[in-house]
Formats: C-alpha cells, structure tokens, sequence
C-alpha cells in the first residue's frame, strides 16, 4: 500500500465512521421489523425484583438501564424493534411522558442522557431498533405558567386557552387544548425552528431508528407537511415515523399517514377487536382490507396493534385468551408492521388508562405459555421475512368464524369461536405457490403437518386455535 492509498484509505474509514453515526431507518427497511411497545416508566427497575406500584397514576420507577438489562426477555420473542414511551424531563407526574418540561433534557426519573445513550447501543448490538415517541402538539399541564416551560416560555408561543371539545372539528382540534394542556402554535416561528432543531438533536444524539408521533391529528396539516419535507426527510435522511390518528376512519387517518409517512391502524385495531373479541364475522376484515386498498398508497406502512396505553387491553374486554392469541396470530402476519404492547406475553388485563399500564418486573416468566406462543409467532415472522415483506396479504378462506390468507411461503388459519364452545372447523386450501408434495408443519405443534397434493392441503382448527402453516425444511 503507498502513501496515497494509504491516506485515501483512512479518509474512508473516517468518513464510514462519521456517516455511520446518523442510521435512521426507512419506512421500507422498519415494514420487516416487528416492535414491542413499552412505558419506561413500567418495564423493568433493573433488578430481578422490585416493589410492586402503589399508584399507577404516578412513577413506579422503571428506568432505561432497567430496559437495558431485560433485553433478552425481549428478544428471546423475536422482536427486533422498541418503541419507548417519551424521554424528555416532565412536569410533576409525567410518568407516562407526554407533559414536557424541558426537551433538551432527559427525564431524571429514566436515568441520564447516557444511560439513555448505552440503552440504545446495546439495542442496536443485538439488532434491535429504537422508536421514541414524541409529542409536538402539546407541553405538560401548567395552566397559563407558561415560564415553567424551558423552550416555550412565553404566551406567544401557544394558542389562545380553550378546550378541544369536537373531535370532528378540525380548527377546534388544532386551536384548543386536549386535557388541558397548554397547545403549542406551530406555526410561530420559534416553535416552529425550535421543534424541528429538537428532533434533529434527540435523533441524532442518542442515535434512533425511527419516531411515534402523539397526537397527530391535533396539529394542522400544513405544520407536517414542513415538518415531513425539512427535518425528517431532509435533515434526518428520510427516517420512518408512524403517528397516532386515534380514529377508525381510514380516509381521516390516510390524510396524516399520506403526509409523514406511517400512521397507526386504529381502523383495523376496530375491526380486530370486532371479530375476535365479540366473534363478529370475519367479513368485516375482508371488508377493511379491501376498503384500505383503495385509501392507501402504502399500506404496508401502517402500524397495526391490538393493545397500547390508551385503551382497555384485549383481556379486559374479552378473558377468552384463545381469541386473544388468534388476533395476535392475524395481527403478526397480517398487513402492516406489527406492534405488540408491553404484558400481553403474560396475559395482563387491564382495563383504561392508568390500570393498562401495569408494572412488568417481577412477571418476567419466560415459561409462560403466552411467552412461548408469541416467541413461536414472532420469531416466525423474523425467519420468513423477506418472503413476508415481499408478499401481499392474500386471503385464502372465509366464513363468518374462520378468516385464513398467505403471505408468501406462510399459510395462516384463524378462528373466533373461542375456547368454550369446541367447534372442528374443516376446509381445504388450494394454493399454487407450494411445489407439489411440500410437507407443511404448524408452528405450534410440530407434529401437527399436512401435504400438499395437487396444489390442495387439508386444514383442521380445534379448540378454537390458530394454526401457522410453514414448509418443513
Ligand atoms: C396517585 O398519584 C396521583 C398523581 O400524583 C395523585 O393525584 C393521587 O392522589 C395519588 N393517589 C394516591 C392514592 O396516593
């Protein structure tokens, strides 16, 4: 190696350093990830044990370390993706995130900037992606003192007081407060500059993959369409963001989603909740797929859930847990990019906000049942993703109790007859992409397999379970 070779050679090895500090992650790069979704503040204190929470509406003392130290609970389901609940420093109570105090400051409740910082590396170590969330719409509760706030100090900097109370109003969504809080105007010049500098800054800094975006449709759109064009696809190169639309509209939603990027699917979470935990008739899938076909340029880019902290979970509206495990199995396979709230591995049940955000330590049982299941699910997905992501959602078989549809080499049955009443359900599949005598095997039972002849195999669901059908190796 000559000099000139030599020197162009550590340019290079600098510059791939540099470059590689700033990895932020497309849309189409997170639709093969599949994320677990958590609060901090509830997940783990760092220890095998910890007290269990007196009040759930205040700070029970999870911390980022305690993330860090529990990532292979996580990964041993197969997620390779986090979102976490929001990390700046918050007004008094803030345990949930969402009421900020000081943007450019971690929540000292959490850790420090460099546990946050180490939690991250060692994400990104095991391949594991960060979200954060974030919130633009909104500081914590502090009435009209504004001057508690650090970077939006001054009146000037919010809307005029008033309470949001139509949600089918756009201006009085945008214009007033949600609960209370103080809202911000986007578009004053300060807030404006000082929201897009952040949001460069908490990326960059602790080196993210991808945001969720809270209270999206409560800002007008012209805030992210500039938001969208200069700071996530300008300055952050494009990183994924999916935003929450709490709405079942899928045109409402798609007005947002159309704009950043991704959104949630509040219209299927509707539709999920409908057919399998009231067992009304699985058409009504059918008919959102095919109404989401026609909303959405990009489908695939919607997050799709059945739990989050917003909601009664799943359980709680429904204790049958086979029809739970039916509309995960529907919900890891299905369209879009899967999130799984935090607990739903052990069965938690809890209903609205703040008894849905139960404390996790002490319940890390990697030998529950719900664990395995959703390692079997999850990690499925992981193993066949390519062939997933390449792949159209395409049903296969439906009737009012039974929805079963492809994606790719993966064959999935669901049913929501639940577990009381053991209904045998028995169809047939015809299915071209299968080479002729391919043996199939059901995720959950090994020795649960059925051949495909003349491009047909055999389907049988009892106890009111699920089936995953992938080729034997
Ligand atoms: C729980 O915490 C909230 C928020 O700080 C507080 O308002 C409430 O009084 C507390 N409840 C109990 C039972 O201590």
């Amino acid at each position: 190696m000559n000099k000139s070779t030599l020197l162009l050679s550590l340019a290079l090895i600098v510059l791939s350093g540099l470059t590689a500090s700033v990895h932020t992650s497309t849309k189409d790069e997170w639709k093969k990830r599949t994320i677990y979704q958590l609060l901090t503040d509830r997940f783990s204190v760092g220890g095998p044990n910890g007290h269990e929470c007196d009040n759930l509406s205040n700070y029970c003392g999870g911390t980022f370390n305690g993330i860090k130290s529990q990532l292979d609970y996580i990964q041993g389901m197969g997620f390779d993706a986090i979102w976490i609940s929001p990390v700046v420093e918050n007004t008094d109570g803030g345990y949930h995130g969402y009421w900020a105090k000081d943007l450019y400051k971690i929540n000292p409740r959490f850790g420090t900037e460099d546990d946050l910082r180490s939690l991250v590396d060692e994400c990104h170590k095991r391949d594991i992606w960060v979200m954060v969330d974030v919130v633009y719409n909104h500081v914590g509760p502090i009435d009209t003192e504004y001057s508690q706030i650090k970077d939006f100090n001054k009146p000037e900097h919010y809307h005029t007081k008033c309470q949001v109370t139509n949600f089918n109003d756009p201006g009085n969504m945008e214009f007033c407060r949600l609960s209370n809080l103080p809202d911000l105007d986007q578009n004053h010049p300060e807030v404006h500059k000082i929201l897009s500098d952040w949001t460069v800054w908490l990326v960059e800094k602790f080196n993210l993959d991808g945001l969720r975006i809270d209270t999206v449709a409560f800002i007008n759109k012209d805030f992210w369409s500039a938001l969208k064009k200069e700071t996530l696809e300008g300055r952050l190169k494009d990183i994924y963001v999916v935003g929450e639309v709490f709405d079942g509209r899928s045109d409402f939603i798609n007005q947002y989603g159309s704009i950043i990027g991704g959104v949630l699917n509040y219209p299927m979470y509707y539709t999920v909740q409908n057919v399998y935990g009231r067992s009304e008739s699985m058409y009504q899938i059918r008919n959102r797929m095919y109404e989401q076909d026609a909303v959405f340029s990009d489908a695939d880019a919607l997050g799709t859930f059945i739990d989050n902290h917003d909601n009664n979970r799943f359980l709680n509206l429904q204790g049958d847990w086979k029809l739970f495990m039916n509309a995960l199995t529907y919900t890891i396979f299905g369209r879009g990019i899967p999130i799984v709230y935090y607990g739903s591995e052990q069965l938690f049940n809890g209903a609205h906000d703040p008894f849905n955000r139960e404390t996790l330590w002490n319940k890390f049982n990697t030998q529950s049942d719900m664990y395995k299941f959703m390692s079997k699910l999850v990690n499925t997905r992981r193993n066949h993703i390519d062939n997933i992501a390449a792949s159209k959602q395409v049903e296969r078989y439906i009737t009012d109790k039974l929805y079963a549809f492809t994606r790719g080499d993966v064959f999935v049955a669901t049913t929501n007859v639940g577990s009381y009443r053991d209904q045998r359900i028995e169809f047939e599949v015809t299915y071209h992409e299968y080479a002729e005598g391919t043996t199939l095997c059901n995720i959950f039972y090994e020795n649960d397999c059925v051949k495909v002849q003349n491009n047909k195999f055999p389907v049988v669901l009892t106890y009111g379970e699920s089936k995953v059908f992938v080729p034997r190796k």
